[in-house]
């Protein structure tokens, strides 16, 4: 009788683990893609107030970046703002959509799914501070609780502008880094547009594919005595 009791008891808990981890699956999504609370899409700021206060922020205080916070920054990058095309807050030649987003925080690496609006997760650990190492040393790029990558995949917009190509790449990417750089604003954050690293080195320390080359950081974060 006892035995029976508790084998009913093993077959409820393992029944209710079961439960729990299907809610689990299905809240990250089928693909394991977690998807990103909504964009808002009305703000505090006004387009000339934003302009007019962005300055590079190189000093950041400890805390985090909320969901919201990271959604509305993958969004103003990349976000798909006409779903019937796909076509993106960014501009791009030919709807070609060479750029890849990755998000580095002390959680690890996601790569933003435009489709979804999700984060996917790339890598595990705070590899912030190799990321500083990789980017010549500079610190606010370890300190920032959050920085943007914008990589490129060049074959995707070479195949229709063949050697055009690089020259819209690299437009590209100017695009979607003052996209961040205005939406950090918009939302009381501060950011800076980092150029200066280690091609290869960067890849390295994130474990990219090889065909998503690193073109700009944006290191986003609170500016330091704001909080
Ligand atoms: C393509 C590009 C690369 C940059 N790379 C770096 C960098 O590696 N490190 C840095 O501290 N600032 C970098 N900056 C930021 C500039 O230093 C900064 O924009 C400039 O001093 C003007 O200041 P402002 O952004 O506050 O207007 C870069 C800016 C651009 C446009």
């Amino acid at each position: 009788m006892v035995t029976g009791i508790r084998l009913m008891v093993l077959l409820a808990a393992g029944a209710t683990g079961l439960l729990v981890l299907a809610a689990c699956l299905f809240a990250a999504g089928a693909s394991g893609n977690r998807p990103l609370p909504p964009p808002a899409l009305k703000g505090i700021k006004s387009l000339e107030e934003t302009l007019a206060a962005r300055r590079s922020v190189r000093r950041f205080g400890a805390e985090a970046l909320s969901a919201e916070q990271i959604s509305q920054l993958c969004w103003a990058a990349q976000g798909i703002t006409d779903k019937a095309r796909g076509y993106r807050t960014c501009p791009s030649a030919g709807a070609t959509y060479p750029l890849e987003l990755y998000v580095v925080t002390a959680d690890g690496v996601d790569h933003y799914r435009p489709a979804g609006h999700a984060l996917e997760r790339h890598r595990d650990g705070d590899l912030r501070r190799a990321l500083q190492e990789a980017s010549l040393h500079q610190t606010f790029v370890g300190q920032a609780p959050a920085t943007f990558v914008i990589t490129v995949v060049v074959p995707r917009t070479e195949r229709k502008y063949r050697e055009r190509a690089i020259r819209y790449v690299h437009m590209e990417a100017g695009h979607c880094g003052q996209n961040i750089l205005l939406q950090a604003v918009a939302l009381g954050l501060g950011a800076v547009p980092v150029g200066a690293f280690g091609d290869e080195a960067v890849a390295k320390v994130l474990s990219l594919p090889p065909e998503h080359a690193p073109l700009y950081l944006i290191p986003v974060g609170h500016p330091e005595g704001t909080r």
